[in-house]
């Protein structure tokens, strides 16, 4: 186990009628505020009218920033900003799933920033303060409601990077199961994969000794596969909605993380993709996970066995590592199968005529992997597995 530091400072807020929170919340930092929103889901759900109740009872001046994309882009995160810089805000909520809360990151950091947000994406710049926000989160997926990440789209260039600063942790976050009930079928999916391949992310690191690190990853895994047939055969089902929110969360708050770096191989491989794409993060990463998997079994089959018997429940007696750790992956890709998620690029009507572009794109800030290094012809082999 390495040298760590835990810290984080988000405020979570959880349960069934906890949007009344805001009415205590807000006005701890101020009483001119930007909603962020996205394309309408919030609307047509009612909770765009919940919110704009309780802050109205709290007399706060209120803009809108609807519109933000899945898959956030830099122009929209200007236009925030701009709003900010003009309207002197205070204090930003966003309402959405991870790519309002993402947008809303850069446009706190922009708003403290006299240059180009993109900067801060690009860490020409690193983002030191920004204005506060907070979240109510409409979808079970990335994690953004309680970590300091934010990823950004720059469609200009098709570029999709990741970047963080402490500056931008939520102040608070209400999640309440309800307001994800009508997320549909197929983001309910992705929402998932997403959650699972953040606990993959942080179970292959190079570091050993991390047993209660790897329990914790695996029971997350197992509670999402537990639930995840139960809730798509019925998606307004609290309990299942809640522990859902909850792995969510969990996955990518920053406790599963202790003592070792991660590996974000896929993430970086699945972001070239959804930069030129722009498909689901969530579905890119069904397609691409179980192919880095199977490219670097190698390196470590102990540690992919491990994985397979204590999740999947593969039978090691008589097998190899090797072959116990890829029946696991099999398995893993089964059950994504059996959710419905996608398990190739030409699902998305995706061919090899980009796969170097998108290498490229991978490749912006070299090799890069903990738990294995990956260069150009390793992406490049990924991505032709996943064809
Ligand atoms: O835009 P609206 O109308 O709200 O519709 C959204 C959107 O179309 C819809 N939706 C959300 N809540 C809903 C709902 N529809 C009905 N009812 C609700 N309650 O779902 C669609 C997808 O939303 P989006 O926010 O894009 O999904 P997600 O939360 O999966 O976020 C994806 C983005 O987050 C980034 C991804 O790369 C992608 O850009 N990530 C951010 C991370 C982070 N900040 O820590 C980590 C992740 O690994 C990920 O990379
Ligand atoms: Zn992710």
């Amino acid at each position: 186990m390495d040298n760590f530091t835990f810290w984080n400072p988000t405020q979570l807020i959880f349960g069934k009628g906890q949007l009344e929170q805001l009415k205590t919340e807000v006005p701890k930092y101020g009483s001119k505020v930007l909603l962020v929103y996205g394309g309408g889901s919030i609307k047509r759900n009612g909770l765009h009218d919940r919110i704009l109740g309780h802050l109205k009872e709290i007399d706060a001046k209120v803009f809108e920033l609807p519109g933000v994309e899945p898959n956030p882009r830099l122009s929209t995160v200007s236009k925030g900003v701009e709003i900010c810089k003009k309207e002197g805000i205070e204090f930003l909520l966003a309402a959405g799933g991870g790519s309002v809360i993402d947008c809303t990151k850069l446009i706190a950091a922009g708003a403290k920033y006299d240059g180009d947000p993109w900067d801060i994406v690009t860490k020409k710049v690193i983002a030191t303060e920004a204005l506060p926000f907070g979240t109510v989160l409409t979808l079970a997926a990335t994690g953004s409601e309680m970590n300091a990440g934010s990823v950004i789209t720059n469609w200009e260039t098709n570029e999709k990077y990741g970047w963080g600063s402490p500056a931008v942790f939520p102040a608070f976050s209400i999640l309440d199961p309800e307001n994800t009930f009508s997320v549909p079928k197929d983001q309910t999916i992705y929402g998932m994969v997403d959650m699972m391949s953040h606990v993959f992310e942080h179970y292959f690191h190079p570091e050993e000794n991390t047993g209660l690190q790897d329990r914790m990853c695996e029971s997350l895994l197992l509670t999402v596969m537990e639930t995840a047939p139960k809730l798509l055969e019925d998606l307004e089902n609290y309990e299942h909605r809640s522990t859902i929110l909850y792995c969510g969360t969990m996955a990518l708050n920053g406790m599963l993380s202790m003592g070792f770096r991660g590996d974000w191989a896929t993430h970086n491989i699945e972001h070239a993709v959804s930069a030129v794409y722009d498909i689901p993060h969530g579905g890119g990463l069904a397609i691409l996970f179980p192919n880095w998997m199977k490219h670097n079994l190698k390196v470590n089959p102990e540690r992919f066995a491990q994985l397979a018997v204590r999740v999947f429940g593969v039978d090691p007696a008589g097998k190899s590592a090797e072959e116990t750790g890829l029946e696991g992956i099999e398995k893993l890709r089964d059950f994504w199968n059996s959710i419905g998620a996608p398990s190739r690029l030409a699902d998305y009507k995706i061919d090899d005529s980009k796969i170097e572009v998108m290498a490229d794109k991978a490749m912006a800030n070299g090799e890069f992997g903990t738990f294995n290094k990956l260069q150009h012809e390793d992406v490049l082999e990924i991505y032709r597995m996943s064809l």
